[in-house]
């Protein structure tokens, strides 16, 4: 459609953003000032190829695409699940990539086993929810916790939790392991679904440049 309109990208802040512009960079889109690390700004124009970047915590990204505020988007696949907004998936960008778990002791295992009605804690109530009630069909208790959820069962405040393993030096460090798999994760590339529509060209071809760059990276 015309080449007039700007497309729109929400970036989840730090090691995504910076990852996602590498990649652009690759197929030689650039955003001159976004790469000032010290700049307060939020928001970047490419005139030349009415392009406009704006970043923003990781949650919020899947709520600007569903909106229309951005037309791409880029978040983790652990922010898209549990925020659950309207948007296509159009694109695994390979990097960021870790696993959702339920982890906790050893002892923990005999529970999860007999489908005992344990207690959970995670960042991702939404995730975990949906595992255990929809796939596991466990009755569970789900604590939301905002962070240093590892926590969880060495306070005794849950029997496992439901989180992010990405080395697994975190759990290794207190005492805990994974248990259970839930899903991989990585950078996923969304878009809205009028964008979609509206502009199928232009973003048909960003996304398969992009999957030129990504097959051959990872
Ligand atoms: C994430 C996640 C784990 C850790 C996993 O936490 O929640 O705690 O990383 O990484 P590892 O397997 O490589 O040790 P993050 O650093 O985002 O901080 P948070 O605990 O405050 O959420």
């Amino acid at each position: 459609m015309s080449e007039d309109r700007y497309l729109t990208f929400a970036l989840a802040k730090g090691r995504l953003a910076d990852k996602t512009l590498e990649l652009l960079a690759q197929i030689g889109i650039s955003c001159g000032e976004m790469y000032d690390k010290k700049s307060r700004k939020l928001i970047f124009v490419n005139e030349e190829k009415k392009l406009r970047f704006f970043l923003s915590k990781g949650p919020d990204v899947p709520t600007y695409v569903e909106y229309g505020a951005a037309d791409i988007g880029v978040a983790g696949k652990d922010t898209i699940l549990e925020e659950n907004k309207r948007a296509y998936e159009v694109l695994d960008l390979g990097f960021g990539a870790c696993r959702m778990c339920v982890c906790g002791p050893a002892s923990a295992k005999e529970l999860l086993l007999h489908h005992e009605r344990i207690r959970v804690a995670s960042k991702y109530p939404v995730i975990a929810k949906d595992y255990f009630y929809n796939k596991k069909h466990q009755t569970v208790d789900i604590i939301k916790l905002n962070g240093s959820v590892e926590l969880g069962p060495i306070v005794g405040l849950s029997d496992v939790i439901v989180d992010i393993v990405e080395t697994g030096s975190t759990l290794k460090e207190n005492g805990l392991e994974v248990l259970e798999e839930i899903c991989p994760l990585s950078a996923r590339m969304i878009v809205n679904q009028v964008s979609m529509q509206m502009e199928t060209e232009r973003i048909r071809n960003l996304i398969s440049q992009l999957k030129n760059v990504v097959d051959k990276d990872y």
